[in-house]
């Protein structure tokens, strides 16, 4: 069985067809990429997946099960993440901070219970600080825990990101562009870091327009334009395909 599978889905804004009969399936364990022009449907795609829009046709399946309307927070809880393509970072608050919200989805207590402070959410936070701390770890971010958020470098605060969207322990992570601003050194670092989730077990499905990097990491890569899938299959064959090659590759 797929990890991911999407069948026949449909997203329509008006007239506009920025989804439109897409079916593909994602087997666990790899890195999956997403590829194609702007305005092709990538971050509208990632939105259907986690529900933040609803489609207007078709079905997503995870691991085996319907979650097509299922609520953002309940499709969060069975497994799936998320980054942004815009950084979605809380400037205000502590680097550690930023990545226990993205842990707090998996806690239990109630409005109650945290505001009586019981012993049981006392031991809640700890494990929760503890979560944040290991995926803060895992990005090479712990010397930053305690520094707040502004005023960090954009490299940082995009690996930060990364680490909140790991702290809930997904087993399918969604990344919309993690490369974009960064610069060579931070892009080769992105790139490690994504290998390492992927070989921790994480399933990976990466938007991303930096083309060396989705050739080098990719076990899968499928095109999408104007909402539609134009290719699918391995690095090479994408690489080589005339039509993916005419629509988007020989382009830049
Ligand atoms: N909320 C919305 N309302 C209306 N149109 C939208 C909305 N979100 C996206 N679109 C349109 O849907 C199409 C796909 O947009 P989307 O953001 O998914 O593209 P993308 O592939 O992520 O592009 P980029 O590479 O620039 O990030 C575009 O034509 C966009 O204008
Ligand atoms: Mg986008």
């Amino acid at each position: 069985m797929a990890l991911l599978e999407v069948k026949d889905l449909e997203k329509r804004f008006g007239g506009l067809k920025a989804i439109s009969g897409l079916s593909f399936s994602v087997e666990k364990g790899i890195i999956f990429s997403i590829i194609g022009p702007n305005g092709a449907g990538k971050t509208t795609l990632f939105n259907l997946l986690t529900n933040i829009y609803a489609p207007s046709s078709g079905a997503i399946f995870f691991k085996g099960k319907e979650i097509t309307k299922l609520p953002p927070f309940k499709i969060a809880r069975l497994g799936i993440s998320r980054t942004f393509q815009n950084l979605q970072v809380f400037l205000n608050m502590s680097v550690i901070e930023n990545v226990m919200v993205g842990c707090h989805l998996r806690s239990k207590s109630g409005l109650l219970a945290s505001a009586l402070r019981l012993p049981s959410v006392i031991k809640e936070e700890k494990m929760v600080r503890q979560m944040a701390y290991e995926a803060l770890e895992f990005c090479g971010l712990p010397q930053y825990a305690s520094r707040p958020a502004g005023g960090l470098p954009y490299g940082i605060l995009k690996k930060l990101e990364v680490a909140r969207s790991l702290a809930s322990r997904p087993e399918l992570l969604l990344m919309d562009e993690p490369a974009a601003g960064l610069n060579d050194t931070e892009t080769a670092e992105l790139c490690q870091l994504i290998k390492r989730i992927c070989d921790s077990g994480v399933t990976v499905l990466l938007v991303e327009h930096n083309m060396s990097l989705v050739m080098e990491i990719s076990q899968k890569v499928l095109v999408l334009n104007y909402g539609k899938l134009l290719a699918e299959g391995s690095p090479e064959e994408i690489q080589k395909n005339p039509e993916v090659i005419a629509a988007y590759l020989g382009e830049g």
